[in-house]
């Protein structure tokens, strides 16, 4: 009780009495403390201006075979492809130095690809493929060395940037003359384009997530000349949206490409048209990352190759990336796992506990070919009832009875209190890995607060009451709840939860949840869609429920802040506005919203730390979305690569694939191999028909 009312105390002083009222009953308890589970290496903590910095060089150089192109007149000298400042990285963040040119990183993807017009909406099949291909005005992937108190996003396509005085204003330096993979310049009509054509058109929904509220209600950009752009926002120096300007929310497509299939500049396409208008047998497509798709074959693979025109170099003028080529093979999730403990891939992160036990076994073997470590428990999964009651999706009678019992707070409760937390965990994988996470920030990160933290243990008879007090009961004794008479025609209650095909932890823990609920008395079918599907059922709110992996927000919060609560009418995927574009909140989502965006306006450390105690408090004790397990993730590298920075997580601000600054990496001589699969290719350059070989 002592605990209570002190965590009841902070909560009241800042939210008032319609949360006290909620609270009243003390029948949330401390979460359980995770077993003890120590990253297995830390980071180096450093300054951004000790990872990088702008500047030109005297020289610069190329791998031998891109100089023969050059050589013989298809493409211009290395100094020409360059910007007149590349980003050059320090030598002294490189842990293994200065590199060399060669090999492959060979990847298993569990995805597939529809497209490359990556604003326009089209995935790739994930697993760092897109993060090869797109670059964004800022970088966060590599924050996980960055020290706390200098935590700001990396320059990336923006170089620099200052605030205007009153903090209104926020002008951001393009770099200057850095091309697209093809040659043709890179500059703020890219920029606005993608502002303009794809976050403010509500007709576009790019894949990266980024939504007009992403960057602020009212924001807006203009540009200033061919490599300025100008932010103006309501609130002052809301520092935070620099983090919504990296990976995947503002990563410019090439204009010269894509704006010719907008519908707006092209009548004779549909929405979808412009999509799908760069299939991915279209090879060669522009691209600002490191690595451009030269060959795909369905079902079998996707070949990238390095990028003549990347505008990144090491300290002695050597264009990267040093890794000529990446790979993907078309296969699943799993399969990367073993492929690269067993050394036929390079590279996995280790996110599918089912996999731990043997991929730890086989890794601990003498000559293993990969290394394997375990970061921090940053992986973890939540149920998600879709909490609007207007129309979002469309709902049919007994769908939108179901969003009635999601509102409420009673059937929350009931869900909640059903889950066995533990046992959901175990399934997965024996040990001091999982541990039962009851929603909101995970314990372990920075901002988490356990004290701010409200967790419902398993209780069945618990869950069955609330279950009573939502007025759900199994009026025909068939096991299963009824609405009552007069709604939804008193059926039994069966729910369609959402649920990622592509993923083996997915779908166990879907049939976890299944069966607990059977046990409840509800009954819930699964709807379990491939990747590719996944987001037109989630971002059409085509769904009852939703039993997805988190994102990186619960994770860092300064990353996607404006998705932790709907404060814009397409910000948070589990509460949308309805067909009316209004959205209906609940008083404690209300509250949840006007945390956030003070936490967005507010520079002061102390008033965040306590603003995020709010937001705990308020997701956890009212269920904004359930929590089931968290986990720790495991980087799994083959050990012919060098220069991974101590302490990369497989999930912090970014994937693996972006932390461990996969253009820095490399093969030192006496390891390298002999597997690239297009030695000597270069993506095609100007006037060319297809990927060219020397
Ligand atoms: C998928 C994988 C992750 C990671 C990301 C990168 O989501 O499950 O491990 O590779 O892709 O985009």
């Amino acid at each position: 009780m002592r605990r209570h009312a002190f965590a009841l105390g902070g909560a009241g002083l800042m939210l008032g009495v319609s949360t006290l009222v909620v609270f009243a009953q003390n029948e949330w308890t401390a979460p359980p403390e995770p077993p003890e589970f120590a990253a297995q290496s830390e980071p180096i903590f450093v300054s951004v201006s000790d990872i990088q910095e702008y500047k030109a060089l005297p020289e610069y150089h190329e791998p031998d075979f891109v100089k023969a192109f050059v050589d013989a007149g298809k493409l211009p000298p290395v100094a020409e492809r360059l910007p007149k400042e590349p980003l050059v990285f320090k030598t002294g963040n490189m842990p293994d130095g200065v590199g060399i040119y060669g090999d492959t990183m060979r990847h298993v993807i569990g995805g597939r690809p529809d497209g490359w017009n990556y604003i326009g909406g089209a995935q790739q099949g994930w697993g760092g493929i897109d993060i090869g291909m797109y670059e964004c005005l800022t970088r966060t992937g590599p924050l996980f060395q960055v020290k706390a108190d200098e935590l700001e996003p990396l320059p990336n396509l923006a170089k620099s940037w200052e605030w205007s005085e009153d903090g209104h204003e926020l002008t951001m330096h393009l770099i200057e003359g850095a091309k697209w993979s093809d040659g043709d310049p890179f500059d703020a009509e890219d920029v606005m384009f993608y502002w303009e054509d794809n976050i403010l058109d509500s007709n576009v929904t790019p894949t990266g997530g980024g939504t007009p509220e992403s960057f602020g209600e009212g924001t807006t950009l203009e540009q200033i000349d061919a490599y300025t752009v100008k932010w103006t926002f309501k609130e002052v120096r809301p520092t935070q949206y620099l983090y919504a300007m990296a990976y995947g929310s503002f990563c410019p497509g090439p204009s010269h490409l894509l704006k010719p299939e907008h519908p707006k500049y092209n009548a004779d396409n549909t929405y979808e048209e412009y999509k799908d208008a760069f299939p991915p047998e279209y090879l060669n497509f522009p691209v600002m990352g490191a690595w451009v798709p030269v060959e795909y074959r369905p079902d079998d693979v996707i070949v990238l190759r390095r990028n003549p025109y990347y505008w990144k170099v090491d300290e002695e003028g050597n264009q990267l990336p040093y890794l000529n080529e990446v790979s993907y093979r078309l296969s699943t999730w799993s399969d990367r796992d073993v492929q690269t403990v067993a050394g036929t891939a390079d590279f996995s992160n280790l996110e599918q506990p089912e996999n731990f036990v043997e991929s730890l076994r086989r890794s601990a073997e003498d000559g293993a070919p990969a290394r394997l470590q375990f970061g921090a428990r940053t992986i973890g999964y939540s149920l998600y009832p879709n909490l609007s009651g207007n129309g979002w999706g469309e709902p049919n009678e007994l769908s939108q009875a179901i969003r009635e019992l999601n509102r409420n707070l009673d059937f929350r409760k009931a869900i909640t209190f059903a889950i066995d937390r533990q046992s959901l965990g175990e399934s997965l994988v024996k040990g001091p890995f999982t541990t039962p996470y009851p929603g909101g920030l995970y314990a372990g990160t920075s901002f988490y607060d356990k004290d701010s933290t409200a967790f419902y243990p398993y209780s069945l008879d618990t869950a069955k009451e609330y279950l009573a007090k939502a007025g759900l009961e199994d009026t025909d004794g068939n096991g299963v709840v009824n609405f009552p008479a007069g709604t939804a025609g008193g059926q039994d209650v069966q729910i369609t939860l959402l649920v990622n095909a592509d993923y083996t932890t997915d779908k166990s823990l879907a049939e976890g949840v299944l069966a607990m609920m059977e046990k409840l008395g509800i009954r819930v079918v699964l709807n379990t869609v491939s990747g590719n599907s996944l987001a037109e059922f989630q971002q059409g709110g085509k769904y009852d429920w939703a039993m997805l992996r988190n994102g990186s927000d619960l994770v860092s919060v300064v990353q996607g802040t404006a998705g932790l609560a709907p404060v814009g009418p397409r910000t948070a995927f589990s509460h949308r506005a309805g067909t009316d574009g209004s959205l209906d909140l609940m008083p404690f989502e209300q509250e949840m919203v006007d945390t956030i965006n003070k936490f967005i306006a507010s520079a002061d450390n102390a008033e965040r730390a306590e603003l995020m105690k709010t937001y705990q408090q308020l997701y956890t004790q009212n269920l904004y979305a359930i929590g089931l397990t968290q986990y720790p993730g495991a980087l799994l590298i083959n050990k012919r690569f060098v220069n991974i920075p101590a302490g990369a997580p497989i999930f912090q601000f970014n994937w693996a694939e972006d932390n461990i600054i996969r253009e820095r990496v490399y093969v030192p001589a006496d390891a390298q191999s002999t597997n690239e699969l297009h030695p000597n290719t270069l993506p095609d350059v100007p006037g060319g028909g297809g990927p060219v070989s020397n």
